[in-house]
């Protein structure tokens, strides 16, 4: 075993409930392996301002496996190959400077970086680990959108989050014989809309999978409007659109921002089924309550296996890899077969099945 190893830890990406288990089972397993791990502020704004780096003692991580958030700092801005540079003339550049990242990832004398992230920062990482960094990568989405790995952790608390907050909604809704619309996260993938959908008993749900007809959806909640039920739950994935439409967006978005900021379905399909079956209809967007608070245990555990697991494949010489859960294993898979590769919710799935067949709208 490799003595003496020096291991930078960074996020990437929106916040995931389980970044901070990743984070104590990196430390103690590293800790356990006489290895240091220094924790990378803000993605890899601490490799450009080396000031933000912190050493990550045991003491530092224990017990904050319970813990929402990162006590590390996240951001989905700071792309250090495209990152916005304001120059002397007021005005915003995008800049490469990637290179200061591997020259003091190199100068601090670091042996490898566990980036833990999405899509978008695991393809940053690969993109490091081209210019030599050594990586490993653990992937993290509220979405569970990732491919190679079976579930990401925080989507398991996302769906909790949204399942008990539809819960809640039948009951104002039957008080007031309104059709409720919650739009839920989700940008290319369905699974939290679906998941909490059928658990909490939705009438209708809608996901990026399955392009959606208004028509559809509004004689669904007529239909049951004649068996004698007057309310109605509909459940959007922000990413879900009608059929020949676009995902609803919220503009330009933010400098340097990797990816659109989407949402508006939830206020869109409230609208138009007000406008075709005349009933009071309120939409809801639950946004970031589904990544806030603490992780469910199934989160804290699979994070703490992804950090334990990172630190298992750096001792195994496995980088240029990310951490992946392969049931009952946690594997290593090489970035380059995960990057880029969205996982959809399959058509002919069984939980699709069953929400057809328990009698679930899914707007086709
Ligand atoms: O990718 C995770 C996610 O939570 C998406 O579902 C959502 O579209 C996005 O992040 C929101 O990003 P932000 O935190 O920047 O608002």
């Amino acid at each position: 075993m490799p003595r003496g190893m020096k291991i930078a830890v960074n996020m990437g990406g929106g916040d995931a409930p389980g970044l901070n288990a990743v984070t104590e089972a990196v430390v103690l397993s590293a800790y356990n392996r006489n290895w240091d791990v220094y924790g990378i502020k803000n993605s890899y704004q601490g490799l450009l301002d080396t000031d933000e780096i912190v050493h990550l003692t045991p003491e530092k991580v224990w017990h904050i496996a319970s813990l929402g958030g990162t006590i590390l700092g996240t951001t989905n801005k700071g792309n250090p190959f495209r990152m916005p540079i304001t120059n002397m003339a007021g005005e915003t550049e995008i800049r490469d400077v990637s290179d200061k990242v591997v020259d003091n990832f190199k100068r601090l004398r670091f042996d490898c970086l566990v980036a833990v992230g999405g899509d978008g920062s695991l393809k940053i990482a690969y993109d490091f680990f081209k210019k030599g960094i050594p990586v490993i990568g653990v992937p993290k989405t509220i979405d569970n959108d990732l491919a190679a790995t079976v579930i990401t952790f925080g989507f398991d608390t996302a769906v909790g989050i949204a399942t008990e907050a539809i819960d809640r909604l039948h009951s104002t809704a039957r008080s007031h014989e309104r059709v409720m619309v919650v739009e839920v996260m989700g940008r290319h993938a369905g699974w939290i809309a679906l998941n909490s959908g059928i658990s909490g008993a939705a009438d209708v749900i809608l996901i990026p999978e399955i392009p959606f007809d208004m028509k559809k959806v509004c004689d669904h909640i007529m239909e049951g409007e004649l068996r004698g039920q007057r309310y109605a739950i509909v459940v959007a994935a922000e990413g879900a659109a009608p059929a020949g439409g676009r995902a609803l967006d919220k503009g330009a978005g933010e400098v340097g921002r990797q990816d659109v900021l989407l949402g508006g379905v939830g206020e869109y399909v409230a609208r138009e089924i007000a406008r075709c079956t005349g009933k009071d209809t309120r939409s809801l967007v639950l946004g970031h309550l589904q990544r806030g608070g603490s992780p469910t245990t199934f989160d804290r555990l699979l994070s703490l296996r992804f950090g334990a697991a990172a630190v298992r494949f750096i001792a195994e010489g496995k980088f240029g890899s990310m951490v992946a859960l392969d049931p009952p294993e946690v594997k290593a898979i090489p970035l380059e077969q995960v990057i880029g590769g969205i996982k959809r919710i399959p058509l002919e799935s069984d939980t699709i099945q069953t929400a057809r067949e328990i009698g679930i709208c899914l707007g086709d």
